[in-house]
C-alpha cells in the first residue's frame, strides 16, 4: 500500500538530519501477527475487493487525504497486520515500524466495504486498536462521500 511512500519519506527526512514528527519514542506495541495471519489464512480470499479508507491516523505522507479506495486481489501480508474484520463490513488495519536509537512510527486504519461504516464496526476497531494500545483519539475522518471520482480513481 503506501510503505514504499512511507519508506522514501522517511530517508528524505533522515537525510534531512531532522526527526520527523511521525517517529515517537518507544518500541511497536506486542501484536501477535502470527497468530493473527494464521487464523486469518482460511479466509484470505474474501478479503478481495474494494475496501473504502474511514479514519486513518495522523500522516503527513498520506498522498490523497480524501477519497481513498483500495482494491485488493488478496489479503496483503507483512507489514501491515488485520487486527479485526469480518469480511463484509469492516477492516482494522495497522502497522508500526521500529527504527534506529528507540524510535518506532505506526499507522492504523479503519476500511470499510462501502463509503461509510456504521458505529458498531466503529467501535469494533476502536477497541481492536485499543487492546494494543494505540490512542483512538488519534484517528481522522477520510472524506468519502458522493463527490469522490470512484470511478476514474486508480488505487495507489
Ligand atoms: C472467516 O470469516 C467468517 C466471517 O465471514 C468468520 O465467521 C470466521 O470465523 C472466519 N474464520 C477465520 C478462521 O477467521
Ligand atoms: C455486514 O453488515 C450487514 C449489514 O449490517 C450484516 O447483515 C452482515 O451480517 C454483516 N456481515 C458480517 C460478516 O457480520
Amino acid at each position: 500500500m503506501k510503505s514504499a511512500v512511507f519508506f522514501v519519506a522517511f530517508v528524505a527526512a533522515v537525510a534531512a538530519d531532522k526527526i520527523p514528527d511521525f517517529l515517537v519514542p518507544g518500541k511497536c506495541p506486542a501484536v501477535n501477527e502470527k497468530a493473527l495471519f494464521e487464523q486469518q489464512i482460511p479466509n484470505h480470499s474474501k478479503y478481495a475487493g474494494v475496501w473504502y479508507e474511514i479514519a486513518l491516523t495522523n500522516n503527513p505522507y498520506q498522498l490523497l487525504k480524501q477519497c481513498v479506495r483500495n482494491e485488493y486481489s488478496f489479503a496483503f501480508t507483512a507489514p501491515y497486520v488485520i487486527l479485526d474484520t469480518d469480511y463484509e463490513n469492516f477492516s482494522c488495519i495497522y502497522s508500526c515500524v521500529e527504527f534506529n536509537y528507540g524510535y518506532y512510527a505506526d499507522f492504523a486504519f479503519i476500511f470499510s466495504r462501502s463509503p461509510s461504516l456504521s458505529d458498531q464496526y466503529l467501535r469494533r476497531c476502536e477497541a481492536a486498536f485499543k487492546e494494543i494500545g494505540v490512542d483512538v483519539s488519534r484517528f481522522a475522518k477520510t472524506v468519502q462521500g458522493s463527490n469522490c471520482p470512484y470511478d476514474t480513481q486508480k488505487s495507489l
